[in-house]
């Protein structure tokens, strides 16, 4: 069986379009070119979550353009089950769902429902397949009772749940999801990301590539997973081994409930911490007592107030949380 998607020594540049001024003013100048993707290698067994790690700019949402038939590369090759993406696009469209992160790609002044009929007919559904379709995927995305109101009355979890219901519109075995939870809170984050796991992957058994710049995000949900850096894959295996494997990488500290940390940064051999750690001094030294007994170094620890997203959190995992509607 061929993998899921197969990428080989993959690269992308961008030819930057000339404005009109600018062409009027160096007529012979050289447009700007992007370099966005070099050697890129990897491949995705069908079924599993596989993560695309990387910060702003990496080329995370390139790459998943590039397997989606949406941008072409300009070296190297991408097979998706082993049809080549420059050569098979239609076939390879058919085996792709894209989540894009992208919510103008909606029309606002439809409803929900409305959205789905229109694109389920450019991917060629009748039009009493597109209605059946819309339904079912309007109640599997828990938007039943949103799917007659407009778009632009949506919250950002709504969206990007219509947003994943378009992309499931021709039921593809693969699906990209580019960012998913980025504009969410943390409850509705944690909410998808259980849908993903759950119904998408383990129900439904769809291959899941997802691209994120959220290391715990990818901790949590990915299997394996490549790490992107400006263009190139710094690193790719088990989240493990990655983690692992990497410089600076934290001893194991005791779960304490007066703390919760969160890897943010490797910079050579340092690690950046963040980490909410209960008001008084009494938890921060007992946190810092056991980088130390771990056999760590402290370069330097200096405090933040916590934003609104990390209170969210550290409310969302306690025990006291009501119920969901
Ligand atoms: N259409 C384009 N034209 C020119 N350059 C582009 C274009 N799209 C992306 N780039 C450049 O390619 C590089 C990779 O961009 P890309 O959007 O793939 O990264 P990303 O990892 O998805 O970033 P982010 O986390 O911000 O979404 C960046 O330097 C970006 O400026
Ligand atoms: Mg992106």
């Amino acid at each position: 069986m061929p993998a899921a998607i197969l990428a080989e020594d993959l690269g992308k540049i961008y030819v930057k379009r000339r404005s009109l001024r600018e062409m009027t003013r160096r007529p012979f100048g050289r447009a700007e070119r992007v370099t966005a993707l070099t050697g890129i290698g990897f491949e995705v067994r069908a079924g599993e979550i596989f993560g695309l790690l990387g910060p702003n700019g990496s080329g995370k949402t390139t790459l998943l353009k590039i397997l989606a038939c949406l941008v072409l590369p300009n070296a190297g090759r991408a097979l998706v089950d082993g049809l080549d993406v420059a050569r098979h696009d239609r076939a390879v469209k058919r085996l792709v769902g894209f989540v894009t992160a992208d919510e103008r790609s909606f029309y606002w002044r439809l409803t929900g429902r409305e959205n789905l009929h229109f694109f389920a007919t450019l991917y060629g559904l009748g039009a009493a397949q597109a209605r059946t379709r819309a339904d079912e995927l309007v109640s599997a995305m828990d938007l039943a009772g949103v799917a007659d109101q407009q778009f632009m009355s949506y919250s950002s979890g709504m969206k990007q749940r219509l947003a994943i219901a378009r992309a499931l519109l021709h039921d593809p075995p693969i699906l990209c999801l580019d960012e998913p939870t980025r504009s969410l809170d943390p409850i509705a984050a944690k909410h998808l990301r259980r849908f993903i796991v759950e119904e998408l992957n383990a129900r439904h058994g769809r291959t899941i590539l997802l691209a994120t710049h959220n290391l715990q995000e990818a901790e949590e949900i990915c299997g394996r997973l490549v790490v992107l850096d400006r263009g190139h894959v710094i690193r790719q295996g088990s989240v493990a081994a990655i983690t692992a494997g990497l410089p600076g990488r934290l001893p194991r500290l005791p779960d304490d409930p007066r703390w919760s940390l969160g890897l943010e940064r490797r910079d050579g051999d340092l690690a950046r911490v963040d980490a909410a750690v209960d008001r008084g001094g009494v938890a921060l030294s007992d946190l810092l007592r056991g980088i130390l007994d771990g056999g760590g170094t402290i370069q330097a620890c200096s405090r933040r107030e916590s934003s609104l997203q990390e209170i969210f959190d550290r409310i969302d995992a306690g025990p006291a949380r009501p119920e969901e509607p």
